[in-house]
């Protein structure tokens, strides 16, 4: 091309891209193939990122995530059994998922967790393999999911007070947390993230403790606004808003740094200049980031949710059973995929939706 038509095409290049993350997240794929149409939704979004969840069940009672009666747990022979959860990732790395999360439910206590995380590591083009998990029995097992190739964790603490996170979590095991988060960062996990759910009344005094935890650690605590999930007994008053964190913050360190990030990043990020360790903020709440959302989730019992505050599902697990093909597999996700809703319905609406509770969802 010569040099006026070059720029001229880097101009209009520019100019599509900065219009749409998901154009410009597809053109730094290796190849410059076009990205699946499968996983690509009526706005142009591309979900590379997909969340399992391992299981249903915990050893905890966060009361942000589990109602207080309980769930219903489904019965197992119901769950993805591990082969099925292989295929489906299988499936969707095919289509250019290049990032998995293992979430629950607590994705530690299901036995075949270092067997599905060996398998994710041999499909080709699956970059990242990251868990959710409480923390409470990572200090032991981490080494080995480490060797079978997880690349990223994420470790729940929503208090650096034993009692109140006994309360908050209503079980013990603080200290438990706390090893855990010490072994991920002496493995060698970097960024070690720490997922802190803000709420008014029990732990929103704690934001300057967690923010000090930052200094000497590599670690990037992300306060995340509480979300209405069904039995939650969330409520508007409950949840602290990301500007209100953050004014808070910058009380105590008034040059706080932004960072940019790329596009498909849910957190805002910063930075206490001088601390080892990052801050993000996960702003669900006050300013969805759904105009980049590149996530799609399945369920233990094996429902593709499309969106996290969507009540619409589809059973891939019920489309395996019956001899679905890969092709009718794809067709199936791929019409889930289509009618994903340009935008969550906000948080009055939500919190007053028909939905699963977290617990059901996958963290
Ligand atoms: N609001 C915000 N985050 C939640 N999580 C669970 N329930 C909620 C909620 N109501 C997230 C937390 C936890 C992960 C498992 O799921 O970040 O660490
Ligand atoms: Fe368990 Fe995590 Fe839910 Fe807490 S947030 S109850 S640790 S799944």
């Amino acid at each position: 091309l010569c040099p006026a038509l070059n720029s001229l095409f880097l101009a209009k290049l520019w100019a599509v891209s900065s219009r749409s993350c998901s154009f410009l997240d597809s053109l730094r794929n290796e190849d410059i193939q076009p990205f699946s149409t499968v996983l690509t939704d009526s706005f142009g979004r591309h979900h590379n990122y997909l969340r399992i969840s391992l299981t249903e069940k915990c050893n905890l009672r966060c009361q942000y995530c589990m109602p207080e009666k309980g769930v219903k747990l489904t019965p197992r022979s119901q769950l993805l059994s591990t082969s099925e959860v292989l295929t489906i990732a299988r499936l969707f790395v095919q289509e250019g998922v290049d990032k998995i999360r293992l979430t629950g439910g607590e994705p530690l206590i299901r036995p075949d967790l270092l067997d599905i995380i060996i398998e994710l590591r041999k499909l080709n083009g699956l970059k990242t393999i990251a868990v959710t998990t409480n923390g409470i029995h990572l200090a032991k097992p981490l080494s080995r999911l480490k060797e079978a190739g997880l690349d990223l964790i994420n470790i729940s603490l929503d208090s650096l007070v034993p009692a109140k996170f006994e309360f908050i979590v209503r079980r013990r095991g603080f200290h438990k947390v706390m090893e855990g988060i010490d072994k991920a960062i002496e493995l060698g996990f970097t960024p070690v993230k720490i997922n802190c759910v803000v709420m008014r009344g029990l732990n929103e005094d704690e934001l300057l403790d967690f923010v000090r935890l930052t200094e000497k650690k590599p670690l990037e605590v992300r306060f995340i606004e509480y979300m209405p999930f069904d039995g939650n007994k969330w409520n508007f008053k409950k949840m602290v808003s990301y500007q209100e964190i953050l004014d808070h913050i910058k009380q105590q360190w008034p040059n706080l740094e932004m960072i940019q990030t790329g596009c498909a990043n849910t957190a805002k990020m910063f930075k206490v200049p001088g601390f080892e360790g990052h801050l993000g903020f996960i702003t669900s709440m006050s300013e969805h980031f759904c105009g980049s959302c590149n996530r799609l989730r399945i369920t233990a019992d094996g429902n593709l949710k499309v969106c996290l505050f969507g009540n619409s599902e589809f059973s891939l697990r019920d489309a395996l059973r019956s001899g679905a093909s890969d092709e009718e597999l794809l067709q199936v996700i791929g019409a889930a995929v289509g009618r994903k809703k340009k935008e969550h319905a906000g948080m009055f609406k939500i919190s007053q939706m028909m939905n699963r509770p977290m617990i059901l969802i996958g963290g």
